[in-house]
């Protein structure tokens, strides 16, 4: 064989790039979160005292790392520096509460040591406030999820003739 050496990196490397995918996919793993609480969120009653709490001193119009906010309802579902935060009705995929679960790390929130992590029954409320549609006020119309790919949702042109 010509270049025996290529085909032995191919054979170590392959397995180990397979590898380091498979951890980096593994690393959010939302079965690892609290389900979302089973009621109707109220946000002055269940969500702003936990952001207030844990949160404001870091994420507000004064402070706003990452350049995020939570205190205004446009600003917390803009997101931050690093884009959407929240997908409203996919409490599950959105980036806010795999940081509060601690799923991600470097990105525990309130950062590690500087507050008390959220329990879990305040991550289950979160959740259930971001898959009731982010209501700030009880007159607010539902935050509408992200929109699905386009070959998803297309339903003008049939696929067959019936
Ligand atoms: C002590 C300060 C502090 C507290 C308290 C805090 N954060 Fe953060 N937060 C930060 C910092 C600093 C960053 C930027 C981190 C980075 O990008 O590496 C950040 C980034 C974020 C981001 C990502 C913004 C972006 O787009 O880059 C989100 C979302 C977030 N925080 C949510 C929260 C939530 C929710 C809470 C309360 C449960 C919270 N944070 C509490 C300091 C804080």
């Amino acid at each position: 064989m010509k270049y025996p050496c290529l085909w032995t990196a191919c054979a170590t490397c392959a397995p180990i790039a397979l590898g380091l995918l498979t951890l980096e996919a593994a690393e959010i793993d939302a079965a690892k979160l609290p389900p979302p609480a089973k009621k109707t969120v109220v946000y002055e009653k269940d969500i702003k005292p936990i952001l207030t709490k844990a949160c404001l001193d870091c994420h507000s119009e004064e402070a706003a790392m990452g350049d995020f906010r939570v205190d205004d309802r446009k600003a917390i579902l803009d997101g931050g520096a690093s884009g959407k935060a929240i997908l409203p009705g996919q409490s599950d995929k959105s980036p806010i509460i795999h940081y509060v679960a601690h799923l991600i790390k470097k990105m525990e929130m309130p950062p590690l040591r500087q507050g008390d992590p959220l329990k879990p029954d305040q991550i289950a409320l979160l959740r259930a406030w971001i898959d009731q549609g982010v209501k700030f006020k009880e007159t607010d119309e539902p935050a509408k999820p992200a929109p699905k790919p386009a070959a998803d949702t297309d339903k003008s042109t049939p696929k067959t003739k019936p």
